[in-house]
C-alpha cells in the first residue's frame, strides 16, 4: 500500500531533502506527491527548462525508497508566461479582470492557456518517461470552472451551436421569447455576466463574483455550467493526451469532495483512478464525519472503483487563520475513515508547512522548525500499523446494497432556483446519507447511470430534471423489484431546465401512483407537523400536498391547512415498490422512516447501539471484515452481536466492546 505525504522540495534548501527524505522512511513512508505548483522552477524563463533540482529531489527520495507522484504545474502559470499572455487571467462576473498573486489565475477555456498548458506537460513527460521512480501524474490541482471572458463566451457559443444546431432550437429550449430574449443568431448568445436585475441571490446576498447569478434564463445558466465543466474536461484531456502518448503510467487528479462546480463524473472518465483532497477541519468550517465519510463514497462512486487519498489533512489548517488542531487519535481515525469508504492509498497534506506564502498556516506532518512532534510520531504508528496489515485495503470491496444518486446537472439546477431559500440539494442527500448512517446502513453515492438492479433501495432525492431514458430505466427497476425512493422537487422539469406539463411530481406521476394538488414552500420560521406510524416530525422547506391515486399513505400532515392531506406515501410498482417523500424531516424523523423501510428490504447491518459509531462493511478476495470507527472524543462500550477478532489488537470481540475516543477496530468473524 502507498504511504506518503505532499512534499514541496523547492520551498527548502537541498541540504535539507537528505534528512527530509530519511524522516519519511522512519515514518513508513513510501510515496510523495511533488511538482504541482512548481512551474517557475521548472520553465523560470520561456522555454528555458530546468528540471535538475526536481531530478535531484526525486533521487535523494529514491534513495529511500520513497516513489513519486507527479503532478503538472498548470495550477500556477508563472508571472513571466502571464505578462507575455495576459488573456488568459479569468474575468469574474461584473467584466473584470483578476490578476496575479494567488493561484488558479487562469481561464480553461483560452486557447493560448490550453497549448501551454500542452507543452508544459508534454516537456515533463518527456523528461519523466523512463524514470522508474514515478509512479504516477496528477492533472493539475483541484480544477475549477469559474470565468466569464471573451474566450468563454465564443467557447460558450459555439458549445450551444453544437449542442442545438439551430438558433430555433435554443430559442425553444431555453424559451427565450420571455422577456425578449429570442436570438437571431449564435454570435449574439451571451454568457451569464452581471446584468440588469442581478445582485441579490434567494437569500439577500450580494452575487458571489466567482459564480453565475441568478436571475438569467434558467435553462442559459444550467448550459453555462455544462459548458464550464466541459471545458475544464478539455482542459484536462489535453495533459491526458500528452502524457499517454510517452507513458503508461496512471493518471489521477486530486478532486474535492462535495464541491460540485464540474460535473465529477465526466471529469473522472478520461482518468485512471479518482483521488482527493479531505480537510475535516479547517478555518473554512468542521464537517460532520457523515459528510466525510459521503464524500469519501462519492468518489468512490465516480468510477466505482476505489481511490486514493491524495491530501489527508494531518495538522491545524488555514490561510489566515487555523481550523482546530487534530486532537490525538484523529488523525488515525481519518485514516482509517478514508481506507473504510474506498481509499487504497494515503498521501498526507503536507510534510511541513511553509515558512512564506499564502499558507504558512497549513499545518502538516512536521512543524515550522522541521522537527517532528506529536503528529510525526502518530503518523508513523500508523504507518507502521498499516504495513501489518499487508495490504488489506488494497482490492478490497465496499458492500452496499443502497445506492444514493447525486447529479451536478440536478444540482446546479436547484442551485439556481433552490425553490425555497433554505433548500440546498448537496445538504438533502447529505440526509439520506445520514439517515441510513443513524440505521448502520453504507451506501454507494453514484451518478445515474449505474447499473440500479445491483441495489435494493436506490434513493434519488429531488432528482428534479429528468429525461425519458432516466425514467424508462427507474420503471425498470422498480417493476423487476427495485426499492426507490424519491422526494419532493423530483421530476418537474425537463433536462434543459423548462418545466415540465406533466402534472407534478411529472416524470413520476404513474411511479409513484399520486398526483400533487398543491405544493407550500415554508419560509420565515415556520414549520408544519407530519406524523405516520414509524415516525413524527417536522418539516420546514416544503410540503407537497399529495393525492394518491392507489399509492399507499404513511404519514400525514398535522397542521396547517392541509392537516390530513398525505405528505409521504409508497406505491406497489410491478414487483417493487415507489417512496415518495412529499416534504423535509427533521433527523430523528428522517432516521425512523428510513429505519422502517429499510426493516421490510432485509437491508444487512451490523447493528451497533451507540451514536457516533460508524461501521463499514468490506470484502477482500471473498472474505468480510467489518471497520468500526468512534467518532466520538469520548471512549465508549458498544454492543455487537456476534463473535470477532480484532485484528488491530488480536483480541477476542463477544458481543460488546470497549472503543476509546477516535478509535477504530477491525474486526474479523
Ligand atoms: C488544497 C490544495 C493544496 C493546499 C490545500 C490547503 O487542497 O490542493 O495545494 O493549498 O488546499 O489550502
Ligand atoms: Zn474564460
Amino acid at each position: 500500500m502507498y504511504f506518503g505525504v505532499d512534499y514541496y522540495p523547492e520551498h527548502w534548501p537541498k541540504e535539507r531533502w537528505e534528512t527530509d527524505a530519511k524522516m519519511m522512511k522512519e515514518a513508513n513512508m513510501n510515496v510523495v506527491r511533488l511538482a504541482e505548483f512548481a512551474w517557475s522552477k521548472l520553465e523560470p524563463k520561456k522555454g528555458e527548462y530546468d528540471f535538475s533540482w526536481l531530478d535531484e529531489a526525486i533521487e535523494t527520495l529514491t534513495r529511500y525508497d520513497i516513489k513519486v507522484v507527479l503532478g503538472t504545474p498548470t495550477a500556477t502559470p508563472p508571472k513571466w508566461l502571464m505578462d507575455l499572455n495576459p488573456e488568459i487571467y479569468p474575468v469574474d462576473l461584473y467584466g473584470l479582470q483578476k490578476g496575479f498573486g494567488t493561484r488558479r489565475h487562469y481561464c480553461s477555456v483560452n486557447s493560448t492557456y490550453r497549448e501551454l498548458s500542452r507543452v508544459i506537460t508534454r516537456k515533463m513527460a518527456e523528461h519523466y518517461k523512463d524514470n522508474e521512480n514515478i509512479i504516477g501524474w496528477q492533472t493539475d490541482n483541484e480544477f475549477d470552472a469559474s470565468c466569464f471572458c471573451d474566450h468563454c463566451k465564443k467557447g460558450f457559443q459555439d458549445w450551444v451551436r453544437n449542442k442545438y444546431g439551430t438558433i430555433q432550437a435554443l430559442n425553444e429550449e431555453w424559451g427565450t421569447v420571455f422577456w425578449s430574449q429570442t436570438y437571431n443568431d449564435f454570435d449574439e448568445v451571451v454568457i451569464p455576466r452581471y446584468s440588469s436585475s442581478d445582485g441579490f441571490t434567494q437569500s439577500g446576498e450580494g452575487s458571489n463574483l466567482n459564480r453565475p447569478p441568478f436571475n438569467h434564463n434558467p435553462g442559459l445558466l444550467l448550459d453555462y455550467y455544462r459548458f464550464k465543466s466541459d471545458a475544464v474536461v478539455v482542459f484536462q484531456k489535453i495533459q491526458i493526451e500528452e502524457i499517454r502518448k510517452l507513458s503508461t503510467l496512471p493518471i489521477t487528479h486530486n478532486f474535492m469532495g462535495h464541491f460540485s462546480e464540474l460535473d465529477y463524473f465526466d471529469l473522472g472518465k478520461d482518468l485512471d483512478f479518482i483521488s482527493w483532497d479531505c480537510y475535516p477541519n479547517n478555518m473554512w468550517g468542521k464537517s460532520n464525519y457523515t459528510q466525510v465519510s459521503m464524500a469519501h463514497d462519492l468518489m468512490r462512486g465516480i468510477k466505482n472503483k476505489n481511490f486514493w487519498m491524495m491530501e489527508q489533512q494531518s495538522g491545524p489548517c488555514g490561510w489566515q487563520a487555523m481550523g482546530d488542531t487534530p486532537e490525538p487519535g484523529q488523525i488515525r481515525l481519518w485514516t482509517y475513515q478514508a481506507l473504510a469508504h474506498g481509499a487504497e492509498a494515503m498521501i498526507y497534506f503536507r510534510w511541513r508547512p511553509a515558512l512564506f506564502g499564502t499558507e504558512q498556516y497549513w499545518h502538516g506532518i512536521l512543524d515550522h522548525d522541521g522537527q517532528g512532534r506529536r503528529r510525526y510520531h502518530e503518523v508513523a504508528k500508523i504507518g507502521e500499523e498499516l504495513k501489518s496489515l499487508e495490504d488489506l485495503f488494497v482490492d478490497t470491496k465496499n458492500i452496499n446494497e443502497v445506492a444514493i444518486i447525486k447529479s451536478y446537472d440536478n444540482f446546479w439546477s436547484h442551485r439556481i432556483q433552490p425553490h425555497n431559500s433554505k433548500f440546498d440539494y448537496n445538504e438533502l442527500l447529505n440526509e439520506y446519507y445520514t439517515a441510513l448512517n443513524k440505521n448502520n446502513i453504507t451506501a454507494d453515492v453514484t451518478s445515474v447511470d449505474v447499473d440500479f438492479t445491483k441495489y435494493k433501495l436506490v434513493l434519488m432525492p429531488a432528482f428534479n430534471l429528468m429525461t425519458e431514458d432516466i425514467k424508462t430505466k427507474c420503471e425498470d427497476y422498480v417493476k423487476r423489484g427495485g426499492n426507490l425512493l424519491i422526494t419532493f422537487r423530483s421530476g418537474t422539469r425537463n433536462w434543459n431546465n423548462s418545466m415540465s406539463t406533466i402534472t407534478n411530481p411529472g416524470y413520476f406521476k404513474e411511479l409513484a401512483g399520486i398526483e400533487l394538488e398543491e405544493y407550500d414552500s415554508i419560509n420565515f420560521g415556520r414549520s408544519v407537523e407530519v406524523s405516520g406510524e414509524a415516525f413524527k416530525g417536522l418539516a420546514k422547506t416544503w410540503c407537497d400536498v399529495i393525492k394518491s391515486n392507489g399509492a399507499q399513505v404513511l404519514a400525514t400532515y398535522n397542521s396547517h391547512y392541509y392537516r390530513g392531506k398525505p405528505a409521504v406515501t409508497v406505491n406497489q410498482y410491478g414487483k417493487g415498490q415507489v417512496y415518495y417523500v412529499g416534504c423535509d424531516l427533521d433527523d430523528a424523523a428522517l432516521s425512523d422512516f428510513i429505519k422502517s423501510i429499510t426493516e421490510d428490504m432485509l437491508i444487512t447491518t451490523l447493528q451497533s447501539n451507540s451514536e457516533g459509531i460508524e461501521i463499514v462493511r468490506k470484502e477482500k478476495e471473498g472474505k468480510i471484515f467489518t471497520l468500526l470507527m468512534n467518532h466520538n472524543n469520548y471512549s465508549i462500550k458498544i454492543n455487537i452481536e456476534g463473535s470477532f477478532i480484532n485484528i488491530l489488537t488480536g483480541e477476542a470481540v463477544k458481543n460488546q466492546m470497549y472503543m476509546e475516543a477516535y478509535g477504530v477496530a477491525i474486526l474479523k468473524e
